[in-house]
């Protein structure tokens, strides 16, 4: 049964072969100033392949999601403001988190618990992903995140092909969706407060 063996080898190579330059592309890189300010200012979280079933559970109630994210370069610290669209209402959120540069990590600290995550560059500087667990196959995860809440299909294949990278490509996949957002109206109000109280000082 020489044949499907060969059949089987042959089928392996163009992806093994598709697959590397993507992944070394991906792994995680030491942060600098350079990525935090790319990362900083307003992001929307597209979707995500999650095996930590806390994790899961908490994305599957998630209908829309975006974020400003604030990194202060001098203390390595993060500025989280949230806003979640779950159970079709917004709940407004402030959290802070750190910035480990040498192991290219950053966290979120959600009510006392510190939450890492590698951070993983795209080449589109409209995108970036974050990766959960690289060590625990079974609580592996990766996220997505845009500046825009519709992604391209380009950007969508940047997410895909990391899937493949880490394992996760037969995964569900757990999308958000931009028009289910119900914090437009709040954020509006926000920064009109922010724009008034900047002028005012
Ligand atoms: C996630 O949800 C499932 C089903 O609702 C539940 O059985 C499980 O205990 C939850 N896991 C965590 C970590 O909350
Ligand atoms: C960063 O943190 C330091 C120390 O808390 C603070 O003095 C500084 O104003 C912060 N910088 C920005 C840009 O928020
Ligand atoms: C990064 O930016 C901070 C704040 O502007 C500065 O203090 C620090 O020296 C910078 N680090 C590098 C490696 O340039
Ligand atoms: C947001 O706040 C709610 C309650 O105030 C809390 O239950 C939830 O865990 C928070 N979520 C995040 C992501 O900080
Ligand atoms: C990453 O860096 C931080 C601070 O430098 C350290 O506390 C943490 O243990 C490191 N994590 C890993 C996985 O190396």
């Amino acid at each position: 049964m020489a044949l499907p063996w060969a059949l089987a080898v042959l089928s392996l190579l163009p992806l093994l072969s598709a697959q590397s330059p993507v992944c070394d592309h991906l792994e995680a890189a030491p942060i600098t100033n350079t990525t935090l300010q790319r990362l900083s200012g307003k992001w929307f979280y597209i979707a995500a392949v999650l095996r930590n079933s806390e994790y899961q559970n908490e994305s599957r109630g998630i209908e829309a999601d975006f974020f400003y994210m604030t990194p202060n370069l001098t203390e390595d610290s993060l500025l989280f403001r949230q806003y979640l669209t779950m159970g079709h209402r917004c709940i407004y959120n402030v959290s802070s988190g750190n910035i480990q540069r040498q192991n290219g990590t950053l966290s979120q600290i959600v009510q006392d618990r510190e939450h890492f995550a590698n951070l993983w560059l795209t080449k589109d500087p409209e995108t970036f992903m974050f990766l959960f667990f690289p060590e625990d196959e079974q609580n592996r995860g990766l996220s997505f995140y845009a500046r825009k809440p519709e992604v391209t299909k380009e950007q969508l294949r940047e997410f895909h092909e990391a899937l493949t990278c880490v394992g996760l490509q037969d995964d569900e996949i757990l999308y958000t969706d931009g028009k289910k957002d119900q914090c437009g109206p709040l954020e509006k109000q926000q920064e009109e407060e922010r724009k008034k109280e900047n002028t005012e000082s």
